[in-house]
């Protein structure tokens, strides 16, 4: 199946510690700017009731669902319950633009 890039617009919109949600082709995506600087992506919605992920707190590489407070590895989108996972996408910087890799 064939996969899109997106630019998201500058990084610099997403302050460090935070999250970001964007739609891309239907899909909601929370893009995440850790403390120190690193970008990761991952399906917005908890797969336990839902919960928006990009309200949740970062932790290094990890968030927590503000609902239940379930836990997510935002590297490789395993959660801490069993058999509870969130997609993960390709995200990096370029000339200063937010890219969004892998979306189907
Ligand atoms: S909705 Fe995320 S932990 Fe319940």
């Amino acid at each position: 199946m064939k996969t899109r890039t997106v630019n998201l617009g500058p990084v610099e919109a997403i302050a460090l510690g935070h999250g970001m949600c964007f739609v891309v082709v239907g899909k909601e995506i929370a893009v995440f700017r850790s403390r120190a600087g690193k970008l990761f992506a991952v399906s917005n919605r908890c797969p336990h009731r839902q919960g928006p992920l990009v309200d949740g707190v970062i932790d290094d590489a990890q968030v927590i669902c503000p609902l239940h407070g379930h836990k997510f590895d935002l590297t490789t989108g395993h959660g801490s319950e069993t058999g509870e996972c969130v997609k993960t996408y390709r995200v990096w910087e370029e000339n200063g633009q937010l890219i969004l890799g892998g979306v189907q």
